[in-house]
């Protein structure tokens, strides 16, 4: 058989979004479509006062101006908890006159063209009675409460409070990460159109289904009738994994206006509405044994978020289980502001929590001065120490190891300051990584044309990790047919349901289901030829068949098979199907997580203070690798993101005005070309029989997770200063 799971093959849509073929949300023209431009509020709290809407509403164009006073009032949906994904499910946009943040829609103006939207939102007056505003984290923290998130706030066992007093080696420092924003490449869009109470939308979304299932319930509408598009979106890295207000509100505007309505919102906008990365303040102690045993661990925090959302920052989370140690003490809290909501973004709760536990480690490691490897080798976790079970797989060691030769570990002089490049100060430092291996329920849908093409089908998203390629190999493979036979369908909820794409489960959950629609496919048409008298596998034994190219073979006798095409056309079948529906097993005995260690090298200009990270190496073991070219971009965009998460990104917020600042990509700085030098990502190969029935464990957002800590611990070893607030700039070093 030729493989074909596991080749590079080049993304199937990459050539439709080269050409500009593909068509993004806000793409849709609808016939008679009308434009919804956001007005927003400029108070962090309080109420509105008033709104006048004179203006705006004979300015050239409107067609009518919402708000409050005319909206229709939508019911609660739910939240997160009940798998209604509305981020701020506790205030519907227009539902009343308070105002939880600066940014919130307060109105929207409905008009023939997008510029009379623009213009007339200008237009809009609106009075608030503001109401004292807690804006700042750190002025907050006696407030801090535990709230249930996707992991209990909380977890111990053994003594660590006790344990960290007597050890010989202690470490105990607190750990910043500030605001942070997704800068996806796609600001959200919306198109909505209804057709009696039918509903339509074309949205940019990370889980169509949770989007549908809202909005039937927030318009009163049979979840049949509403019908979700998303088969292209421009980047979400967790920013569209909820339906936020404009949802609702391109949606309301449609029913109201009785026409289309688009939603595309600034980038500006975007920045305040759909979520961010919450600052966090995380402490992290560790005390260890002489010879580098950790006998205790405490990682406890706040986190920002606000009164109308559910989201908590689960940075303990990796703590729970990355190293064996007797004992164990986490929290993380939230503290309530009148500020955005904060959401998902890559990695959320393992990256921020990484950061700070990773940097820990490398202060231990320089506190018992011995080597950082030997240090988390020493307290490696041989099985979960959150729930005491065995990892499906974990090859965590072979990452270090195969990292640390490719990067070159060994020439590394630990004494900080000792390596230079010219005037340059050159920094190793390192870190692990980890994300669990999710999955959730999905299904899928195969079906074999009589020309011996294939059509797979599911509900879930492309936002660029190459979903739709590596379906499709899994497909092919999986039938015995060449990869460019099968095409691979997706991002509409009239498909068999898929999950959200988030939590790095896509592949795990998907691919399952696909794996069990194909396997089904190729035994129905197996079975159809073993039973007919005109198959030269007639009367063979199943078991002994095996697929490849399209054709059917006796494994005993490769003489004897036909093609799949052949076997349809003679039973004057157009077409034949399997569809499953795949969930994974409840009390799974197995814990499963992808693992993997990241090297990084800085040169710091001793004068300047200006850091360059020279190279990563970074080695992963994430199960079986379904593509590893589509893999590599996903490891590579992570890390990308690591370099700016280490050096750049921060999202600035006015402690007076309660907004962010830096709210364009000229200000919010992310890496570019010029700052990502050299990347080296090890593919460490890992066969987990465990995990689920296909063997790969998510790798969407681990690429992420160790990067920031690896730097930070680089320039540590470069110049002697540890810097535990993110971003390293330039006049922390100096
Ligand atoms: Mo991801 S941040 O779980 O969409």
């Amino acid at each position: 058989m030729i493989p074909i799971i596991g080749e590079p093959h080049d993304r199937v849509d990459g050539r439709q979004k080269v050409t500009g073929e593909a068509r993004y949300a806000a793409e849709n023209n609808l016939p008679n479509l009308a434009y919804a431009v956001l007005v927003t509020s400029t108070i962090p709290a309080g109420s509105i006062a008033a709104i006048d809407a004179a203006a705006a509403k004979s300015a050239p164009g409107v067609i009518s101006v919402i708000s409050h006073l005319n909206a229709p009032k939508l019911p609660d949906t739910g939240g997160q908890q009940q798998e209604s994904n509305a981020a701020e499910h506790h205030h519907m946009p227009f539902s009343d006159d308070s105002v939880h943040y600066v940014g919130q829609a307060v109105a929207a103006v409905v008009a023939d063209t997008f510029e009379h939207a623009t213009h007339a939102a200008g237009l809009v007056r609106v009075n608030y009675r503001p109401t004292p505003a807690r804006i700042v984290m750190e002025e907050h923290r006696s407030d801090a409460k535990e709230r249930q998130g996707n992991a209990p706030a909380t977890f111990s066992k053994g003594d660590a409070e006790g344990a960290l007093a007597s050890a010989p080696v202690k470490v105990d420092q607190v750990y910043r990460i500030p605001y942070e924003h997704h800068n996806q490449m796609e600001p959200h869009a919306l198109v909505a159109a209804w057709d009696g109470d039918r509903l339509t939308v074309h949205d940019s979304a990370q889980n169509i289904f949770t989007t549908r299932q809202t909005l039937a319930k927030a318009f009163g509408v049979p979840t049949e009738s509403v019908r979700v598009m998303s088969p292209f979106v421009g980047g979400a890295f967790g920013s569209k994994g909820s339906a936020w207000p404009h949802v609702f509100i391109a949606v309301m505007a449609a029913r109201m206006v009785r026409r289309p309505v688009k939603i595309a919102l600034t980038r500006r906008q975007a920045y305040f509405s759909n979520g961010h990365r919450p600052l966090t303040e995380q402490r992290v102690a560790l005390g260890a044994t002489a010879d580098g045993k950790l006998v205790a661990m405490i990682h406890e925090g706040i986190g920002q978020t606000n009164t109308v959302c559910d989201y908590v920052e689960g940075f303990t989370s990796p703590t729970r289980s990355m190293y064996a140690t007797p004992n164990v003490r986490v929290a993380h809290r939230v503290v309530e502001l009148d500020l955005p909501s904060p959401t998902y973004m890559r990695a959320p709760g393992e990256n921020p929590g990484m950061y700070a536990l990773e940097s820990a480690m490398d202060e231990m490691a320089y506190a018992l001065k011995i080597d950082p490897i030997q240090l988390r080798v020493l307290n490696h976790a041989d099985d979960d120490p959150a729930n005491g079970k065995p990892w499906s797989s974990k090859s965590i060691k072979e990452c270090y190891a195969q990292g640390a030769e490719r990067f070159g570990w060994p020439r590394r002089t630990s004494e900080p300051r000792s390596m230079r490049d010219g005037r340059q100060l050159i920094g190793l430092g390192m870190a692990s990584a980890t994300y669990p291996s999710h999955r959730a329920p999905a299904s899928a849908r195969a079906v074999m044309h009589r020309d011996g093409n294939v059509d797979v089908s599911s509900g879930t998203h492309e936002m660029g990790m190459g979903t739709a390629t590596v379906m499709a190999q899994l497909a092919a493979e999986t039938l015995g047919v060449p990869f460019e036979r099968v095409t691979f369908r997706y991002g509409d909820t009239t498909l068999p349901r898929a999950p959200i794409s988030a939590g790095s489960l896509t592949v795990a959950s998907v691919g399952s289901a696909v794996f069990a629609a194909s396997s089904q496919l190729k035994r129905k048409v197996i079975d159809l030829a073993t039973a007919d008298a005109s198959s030269p596998l007639n009367g063979t034994d199943p078991n002994d068949i095996d697929a490849a190219d399209g054709k059917l073979t006796l494994k005993s006798d490769p003489s004897r098979g036909e093609a799949y095409a052949a076997i349809l056309r003679r039973h004057y079948l157009d077409t034949m199907d399997a569809a499953a529906d795949e969930k994974p097993e409840p009390n799974d005995p197995y814990s499963a997580r992808a693992f993997g260690a990241v090297f990084a090298e800085v040169g710091v200009d001793p004068d300047l203070g200006i850091v360059r990270v020279r190279r990563i190496v970074a080695a992963f073991a994430g199960g079986r690798i379904l593509n590893a070219k589509t893999a590599r971009s996903q490891y590579h965009g992570g890390i990308i993101q690591g370099i700016g998460m280490a050096l750049l990104e921060q999202t600035h917020l006015d402690r007076n005005l309660g907004a962010f600042t830096n709210v364009n990509l000229a200000e919010n700085l992310v890496p570019v070309n010029a700052d990502v030098r050299s990347i080296d990502v090890i593919l460490v190969p890992e066969d987990d029989p465990h995990v689920n029935p296909i063997g790969a464990k998510g790798i969407g957002e681990i690429g992420i997770v160790g990067v920031a800590p690896a730097i930070a611990n680089a320039v540590y070893h470069a110049t002697g200063k540890r810097v535990r607030d993110l971003p390293i700039t330039i006049e922390k070093l100096l």
